[in-house]
């Protein structure tokens, strides 16, 4: 008990006392810097045309490229740090080991796949935006940007992401994967242990296995607005409060059926009855059958 209402001060003074997660919504005035070039209306046809200028910060905004690869990257002048793609449309961007980059943004252009071109280590990036509501999956090659500090992937549409691709990250700082559509955090056996900031507010998540244990240096975190398992939300509290991790967001009202707990909407077990069927049901149709969708009132979707 003592622990609980410890948690819950701290977690209503961290509210109050600090910006909110939804903050990381604000990426125009998070991320637009004085100084960056734009170029307007490049297309894939005339790229080679452009003249791109030698600054540290470029920006390519309202351009269309069907796939930005490596000879692309290449074209860039040297002295050239950080690429910005802005608005317009790039559905693919491809990474190579000879990117020379420290950031990549890409931000509502409709990006669909992130790629590393190869399994060819990258050493230069340091760090990954995206903003994109059709890009659905993260894929393993991006294993290969050994360098990676963070990455941040909030408002895009991912529904599954496995802790193993990231294990490769031996300077990952941060991961933001804020307002998607998570079902299952996979953590397995994976761990990071460089770990210091984990958004995970806003999405469908119901629990977590070794959590926090699997991010040792894990300083802050975000949890509000999922799906919690009210028994889960109990068991991490202990270790969350003895691992020192901020938690940095909470619920207000929950929706009816749902209940709070140490700041966290969750429910109790009564679903599983529902949820165990409705598991069947989809585990022909859904690859992540057995990760079921919960409604509003705590009722499984699909379910009369
Ligand atoms: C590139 O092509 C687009 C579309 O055809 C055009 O609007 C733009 O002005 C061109 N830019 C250059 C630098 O040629
Ligand atoms: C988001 O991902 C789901 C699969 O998880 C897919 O069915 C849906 O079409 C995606 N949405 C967009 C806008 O691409
Ligand atoms: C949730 O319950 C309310 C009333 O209790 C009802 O009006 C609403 O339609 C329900 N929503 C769903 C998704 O079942």
């Amino acid at each position: 008990m003592a622990a609980m209402s410890n948690l819950m001060l701290k977690t209503v003074l961290i509210v109050v006392t600090s910006l909110l997660p939804q903050s990381s919504c604000r990426y125009n005035g998070k991320y637009r810097v004085l100084g960056s070039s734009p170029i307007e209306y490049i297309t894939t046809a005339n790229f080679s045309l452009a003249n791109l200028p030698n600054d540290p910060h470029l920006e390519f905004r309202r351009c269309h490229f069907t796939s930005f690869g490596p000879d692309m990257f290449e074209a860039l002048k040297p002295s050239t740090r950080r690429v910005t793609f802005r608005k317009g449309t790039v559905r693919e961007v491809l990474i190579g080991p000879t990117t020379r980059l420290e950031r990549i943004q890409v931000i509502d252009t409709g990006l669909i796949a992130l790629e590393a071109a190869s399994d060819e280590p990258n050493y230069q990036l340091k760090q990954l935006t995206v903003r994109s509501r059709k890009f659905s999956e993260w894929s393993p090659s991006l294993a290969s940007l050994w360098m990676l500090e963070e990455i941040d992937v909030a408002y895009c549409n991912l529904s599954y992401l496995n802790v193993q691709w990231l294990e490769r990250y031996n300077h990952l700082k941060m991961l933001d994967v804020s307002k998607n559509r998570l079902m299952v955090f996979d953590i397995g056996m994976s761990s990071v242990p460089t770990l210091e900031r984990l958004h995970l507010w806003g999405n469908h998540l119901k629990e977590l296995q070794r959590f926090p244990e699997a991010f040792p240096k894990l300083k802050k975190v975000t949890l509000a607005q999922n799906r919690w398992l009210c028994r889960w939300v109990a068991n991490i509290r202990g270790a969350i409060l003895s691992q020192d991790v901020e938690l940095m967001d909470m619920d207000g009202v929950c929706r009816a059926g749902w209940q709070i707990n140490g700041g966290l909407c969750c429910r109790s077990g009564e679903d599983r009855k529902a949820a165990t069927s409705q598991r069947k049901t989809n585990e022909k149709s859904s690859i992540h059958g057995g990760h079921d969708f919960i409604g509003m009132n705590g009722s499984v979707f699909g379910m009369k």
